[in-house]
């Protein structure tokens, strides 16, 4: 709009402080005088004068200017009018700090504002580069109270949650807004709007200018932290305003960004206040004003871009929302993520803690870790339980080294005591260098608090007391029955005489020969007998082993000797030949003693009789009666009477003839024997169970 040096006197002459120019000097003569005096006056009124500087103003900066400034705005050392400092919910105002008169009574219209013009240079700091609080405004507000209980956040600083489109408000206002808020139905996050009594924009557009030379639109961030001008106009005979945005340094686009009607007569009132309002909310941002003039009835004065005070800069590298928030989630994912790996590190320590002392380093060739029995096994699941009995459970495992994968049985022992385990690892050690066909291999061990597991070489068939009973497995003929005994009475001798030491087997029966693939005998497993017999004298205190096979001087012994290995083993013979358990309990609570059975048939002439003929293939009656009467003589209750493993071999073999039983052989029976004498209070008797469980040996001493 142009405005004539005439209306401008005549402006001038409406101001209060001209008024009284003009009224000392009444002559019509002077009116040229007012004019150049107006021009000198206009010229000082633009150093930023107090409050009489005729609703005409300039700021470059705010070092010196007087404003009002209320909530956290300041001028900074340098000039700047800063808005908001830092600080959340905050609103920050400054303003002429005198009401400006709006209205012109000596025009035709006397209640119609007055145009006024005004362009400004503002900056705003995001918290983040890509996000910030609430935006700035310039307003024309005609009450004062409005401005003070105006709120933050939403409200710009500019309302209250009472007044917001209420026209008693008489508020006028140029939103920058840097947030989208449905309730105000905002165009989106980076707008620039027309608000009048209201936060809800009578006109909004994007932030951004038209390109002079294309024509173009060009988009501008408000929260760029980069400074960008501002015209606003209004234009009282039109009542229309006129809003133009640009970078700062460029000219004012011709093409406004904003235009549109608003009668700002019933907003302003008489006078009214002019000036900036902004407001953080949960976040915070920086609203910064370089530079402002104002003129009413005419255009702004011209602000001197250079003289501007310099913005903060824009930050060491300004941290991004990505960063802010999503580095903390990062950082507290890696640290729950280290959590959770050192929990996992730790669980896996304890899953797999064992026991190690520096006297096993001797073995260390015998030595198994746990973890690799754990995933041998498949963590010892269920299903791989190939039986559980009096010492422990017994797992199938496969171990997997350098391509070659061995099928081993891990028995888990429990076992409390740290006392005596050296010298039974010890054993287990020199029981790792027994080999015989006949022995089923123990391959190594390993120790974990109240745990010992043994690992042996896997036997596919298992044992044979299920081939005895369970007639599902098909049974065993005759052949394959004298083939395990012998093979037994072999693996025995090996123990017995033909090892470096004597070694006592101490639990031979039919649950503890286990079946290789070519259903060979094999006694099971070695060791167990220095773990269950320490605490006191290894060899006199408990008993253990299976009843039925106990000979009966362990009673009173608790000596285990070579010769009550045969007494076993006699049991073992009778048991494999009949098929029968070598004490059987009926229906009524009667215990068979098989011994003793056995000596019945054989008194009446019938030995043969005894027999298992559930499997008649292969019978050979020879073979069965010396195996009946081989048994029957091992299981002689004096151990003297007993024949040795050597001199069993040679009967077996036929290398040696039985010798006849004599009646008197067997004028008591086992029965008898068993229940006369008192077993040994402290006597261990693990269950009978049907798998390779409960074997016990003993090593006494060099031969
Ligand atoms: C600032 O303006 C007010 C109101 O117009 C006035 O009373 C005050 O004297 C001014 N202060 C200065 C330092 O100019
Ligand atoms: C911002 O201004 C307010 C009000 O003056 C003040 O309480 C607060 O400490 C300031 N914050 C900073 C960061 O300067
Ligand atoms: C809102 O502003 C009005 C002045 O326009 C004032 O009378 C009222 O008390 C304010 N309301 C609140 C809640 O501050
Ligand atoms: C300007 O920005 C707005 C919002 O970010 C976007 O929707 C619009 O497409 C942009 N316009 C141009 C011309 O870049």
């Amino acid at each position: 709009m142009r405005i004539t040096p005439a209306q401008k006197l005549k402006h001038a002459v409406n101001n209060s402080e001209f008024r009284l120019a003009v009224g000392a000097m009444l002559l019509p003569t002077f009116h040229l005088a007012a004019l150049l005096l107006l021009f000198v006056s206009a010229g000082r009124c633009a150093d930023a004068a107090a409050g009489g500087d005729g609703g005409r103003f300039v700021y470059n900066g705010f070092r010196a200017a007087n404003l009002t400034l209320d909530g956290a705005a300041t001028v900074t050392p340098n000039g700047l009018l800063m808005l908001t400092n830092g600080t959340i919910q905050m609103k920050g105002q400054a303003f002429h700090p005198s009401p400006l008169p709006f209205r012109d009574p000596s025009a035709p219209n006397a209640t119609a504002a007055r145009s006024f013009s005004t362009t400004f240079v503002f900056a705003i700091f995001g918290q983040y580069t890509d996000l910030s609080s609430h935006g700035l405004a310039f307003f024309v507000a005609a009450d004062r109270a409005v401005l003070s209980t105006a709120l933050p956040g939403q409200f710009l600083g500019l309302l209250n949650n009472t007044n917001d489109g209420n026209r008693s408000a008489h508020v006028f206002a140029v939103e920058f807004d840097t947030l989208f808020n449905a309730d105000f139905h905002d165009l989106n996050s980076n707008h620039v709007g027309v608000d009048v009594d209201s936060l809800e924009s009578r006109v909004a557009a994007d932030a951004g200018y038209y390109d002079d030379a294309t024509g173009l639109f060009r988009n501008l961030s408000l929260i760029s932290r980069k400074a960008m001008q501002v015209w606003v106009d209004y234009d009282g005979a039109a009542t229309q305003v006129t809003v133009t945005m640009a970078p700062i340094g460029l000219a004012r686009p011709k093409k406004p960004l904003l235009q549109t009607t608003v009668d700002l007569s019933d907003v302003v009132q008489d006078a009214a206040y002019v000036g900036f309002t902004s407001a953080t909310g949960v976040l915070f941002s920086r609203h910064f004003v370089l530079g402002w003039s104002f003129g009413l009835d005419g255009p702004a004065p011209a602000l001197n871009i250079s003289v501007l005070p310099a913005l903060p800069p824009a930050g060491p590298k300004p941290r991004s929302k990505v960063l802010v928030i999503v580095l903390p989630i990062a950082s507290a994912t890696l640290v729950f993520a280290v959590g959770i790996a050192i929990y996992v590190l730790v669980r896996r320590r304890i899953k797999y803690a064992e026991l190690r002392e520096d006297w096993e380093i001797a073995f260390g060739r015998h030595r198994f870790s746990y973890k690799d029995l754990f995933h041998a096994t498949k963590g010892f699941s269920d299903k791989q339980l190939l039986g559980a009995g009096g010492f422990g459970s017994v797992y199938k495992g496969v171990l997997r080294k350098s391509n070659t994968e061995t099928e081993v049985a891990v028995k888990k022992v429990s076992h409390e005591s740290k006392q005596g385990m050296k010298e039974f690892i010890t054993e287990v050690a020199s029981m790792g260098r027994l080999r015989h066909r006949n022995l089923v291999q123990l391959i190594g061990y390993c120790r974990r608090k109240g745990e010992l597991l043994l690992v042996y070489d896997y036997m596919p068939n298992g044992s044979l007391d299920k081939y005895l009973y369970d007639r599902s497995k098909g049974g065993l003929d005759w052949p394959q029955r004298f083939r395990i005994i012998r093979g037994v009475a072999s693996g025995l001798l090996y123990l017995h005489e033909d090892w470096e030491q004597v070694v006592i087997h101490r639990d031979v029966k039919a649950s503890n020969v286990l079946l290789d693939a070519e259903m060979n005998g094999r006694l099971g497993d070695f060791g167990l007998a220095r773990l269950y017999d320490h605490g006191a004298d290894a060899h006199t205190t408990h008993v253990v082993g299976t009843m039925g096979y106990l000979a009966p001087e362990l009673g009173h012994t608790g000596k285990a000797t070579p010769a009550t290995d045969v007494f076993a083993f006699g049991a073992f013979l009778l048991e494999v030949t009949c098929g029968r358990r070598p004490i059987e309990q009926d229906e009524h609570g009667n215990h068979t003693v098989l011994v003793d059975w056995v000596t019945g048939r054989w008194r009446r002439g019938l030995i043969i009789d005894a027999a298992d003929t559930m499997t008649p293939d292969g019978f050979n009656p020879d073979e069965v009666s010396l195996v009946l009467k081989l048994g029957l003589l091992c299981s002689h209750p004096l151990p003297n009477a007993r024949p040795t493993i050597r001199q069993v071999m040679q009967y077996l073999d036929g290398d040696m003839v039985l010798p006849d039983l004599s009646p008197e052989h067997f004028g008591f029976t086992v029965m008898e024997q068993m229940y006369s004498r008192e077993f040994d209070k402290n006597m261990t008797m693990p269950c009978v169970s049907s798998t390779s469980m409960g074997t016990v040996s003993d090593i006494s001493g060099g031969r």
